[in-house]
């Protein structure tokens, strides 16, 4: 009985594999990221000979540089790729450790509650960056340029500058006064200790020092060496507790990635330490028993709502880094499963969440980038990144010219107690020396017969939901430059109340769901910076599209 599911899944990537193996190549590529100069630096390595590997290495150098308050060197991120010669499929986890020495009670106060300004300002917040061995690691393993090709571009943004946009400024402003509580990040980032106006060209010659030396030396350029020296010298300096070895000891992970199939669509996404792929299996296990597009909109909004609430739930319960925690992947993805909480879920009426177990609480957040590529013979790269909140921890160690990541507030660091996105959790997800902190990131593609996308976006604990949207929208036929402009709702259990962006449900909808018993929350703020693209193999058709809620987002198609 058991070996069924896992044949019927093997069939199916066989026969999606050959399918996509058959489709030909592109011919030409997509790109989409958070910054045109970033995607400008992909497209830059493509026409030196890169493939989308080289290119996802220099956006994500590019975007480290270009949107400090997103992501960097200081940071990690989840690299899902996909190599069109063979059809491999793999997730380099750059996600940051905890270093060896990590003291739970550093985050606890004299009450017990969570220490919030420990776990997300300062040295003792950042864990282990994984970003440049991410970056290293792609570019080495996959790629065909040297490492001095793919990083050229973030070198040169960084020497010569670059000014920043309003977003960029005004995320800065609103961080100004963690800054300005330590030396070196205030003469990066501050002009007279204040935040920058528009005009001010941001330049940032010591990291570009640092990406010289990674593209130099690879790994030991960052992880041993001077850089480290300094690195650890300067965390310590201030009263956080890495080490030489911590960085020295650093890997990236390869995974295999999660893949669920969904009405006819194979869904490849991200595994722990990310939760986004479990609980995208989930959701879309629960929605594949229905087929959404017999149902009124007020009822498809209402199913998925109610699928979300189930997955989130178990989101807090099981998950943590896969190194160190043992859990029930298997069944929480497994259809059989999906089924059973498919049955729970009423027609025409909301499920209190009081009445399912578990808790849940949330906030949203604008940190982490997102960046989609296709190259011309078809490679995919889907890449999320990030410092966690913005501008990391707002320390930066003097003279390496980048924002140490806040990532150790994505631990669960006391139990049942929620972090900045109102998330919580319970031992599976708590600090231990070089574990992994929990993740939302979920850098996915969506392959069908003729139709590929790549997709993702930032958001905190509303990434997921984002996507899975953005996925339902691209399986119902949306073309990348809709999907990203979508108007977004979210549920994540507790508090019991699906939060929407203004535009996303119309008066009447609104009024129909408070009638099945589902609170509404409308939000003038916008959420997410999703950027995808697609390629049709039957059309020949691509497209690239960077989220009009952000700024200097672009998507091209070249
Ligand atoms: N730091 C946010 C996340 O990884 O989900």
């Amino acid at each position: 009985m058991k070996r069924v599911p896992a044949l019927f899944a093997l069939v199916f990537l066989i026969a999606t594999g050959c399918a996509f193996a058959d489709a030909g190549k592109p011919g030409r590529a997509a790109i989409a990221s958070a910054h045109k100069l970033a995607t400008d630096a992909g497209f830059e390595v493509l026409a030196e000979g890169g493939n989308a590997f080289d290119a996802a290495a220099a956006v994500a150098a590019a975007l480290s540089v270009l949107e400090p308050q997103s992501s960097g060197i200081g940071g990690g991120g989840l690299f899902l790729l996909r190599r069109a010669s063979d059809g491999k499929e793999t997730m380099v986890d750059a996600r940051e450790t905890a270093p060896n020495a990590v003291d739970a009670k550093d985050y606890v106060d004299a009450n017990g509650e969570a220490n919030r300004d420990h776990s997300t300002n300062g040295p003792l917040s950042a864990a282990i960056p994984g970003e440049a061995a991410g970056i290293v690691w792609i570019a080495q393993k996959y790629g065909k340029l040297p490492l001095s090709k793919s990083l050229a571009p973030a070198i040169r943004l960084a020497r010569d500058g670059f000014k920043p946009d309003s977003r960029f400024l005004g995320e800065l402003a609103g961080r100004k006064d963690v800054i300005k509580r330590f030396p070196a990040s205030t003469s990066l980032y501050l002009v007279d200790g204040e935040a920058p106006k528009e005009g001010w060209v941001f330049k940032t010659p010591d990291l570009a020092r640092v990406l010289e030396t990674i593209a130099a030396q690879g790994n030991d350029g960052f992880y041993k060496g001077e850089v480290a020296r300094t690195l650890v010298d300067g965390v310590r300096a201030q009263g956080g507790r890495w080490t030489l070895d911590d960085l020295a000891g650093y890997q990236v992970k390869e995974r295999v990635p999660l893949t669920v199939d969904y009405r006819g669509w194979h869904i490849v996404t991200a595994p722990p330490p990310s939760s986004g792929g479990v609980a995208l299996a989930e959701i879309l296990n629960i929605l594949g028993g229905y087929d959404l597009s017999k149902y009124d909109r007020v009822h498809q909004i209402h199913l998925t709502v109610e699928a979300m609430r189930r997955a989130y739930r178990d989101r807090a319960a099981y998950l943590g880094d896969p190194d160190f925690v043992k859990m029930p992947i298997a069944e929480l993805t497994s259809p059989l499963y999906a089924a059973g909480l498919r049955a729970s879920i009423h027609p025409d009426k909301a499920t209190p969440s009081d009445l399912l177990p578990g808790y849940m609480d949330t906030q949203q957040g604008t940190h982490t980038s997102h960046f989609s590529i296709i190259d011309k013979d078809g490679n995919l790269a889907s890449g999320t990144q990030t410092v966690n909140l913005i501008f990391g921890s707002g320390f930066v160690v003097p003279g390496t010219g980048f924002v140490l990541n806040d990532e150790m507030d994505d631990f669960a660091l006391v139990a049942g107690k929620p972090n900045a996105f109102g998330l919580v959790g319970n031992d599976n997800n708590a600090p231990g020396p070089r574990r992994r902190p929990l993740s939302s990131m979920s850098p996915s593609f969506v392959v069908g017969n003729d139709r590929i996308g790549v997709i993702g976006t930032p958001g905190g604990s509303r990434i997921i939901t984002m996507v899975l949207e953005g996925i339902l929208a691209f399986v119902g036929g949306e073309q990348p430059e809709k999907i990203v402009a979508n108007p977004r709702y979210h549920h994540q259990y507790l508090p019991d109340v699906i939060s929407a962006e203004k535009g996303a449900f119309t008066p009447d909808e609104i009024a129909a769901l408070e009638a099945m018993g589902h609170k509404v929350s409308e939000s003038e703020r916008r959420w997410g910076f999703m950027n995808a693209v697609s390629w049709n193999s039957k059309t020949g058709e691509m497209h690239a599209a960077s989220d009009p809620r952000g700024v200097s987002g672009s998507g091209e198609v070249r």
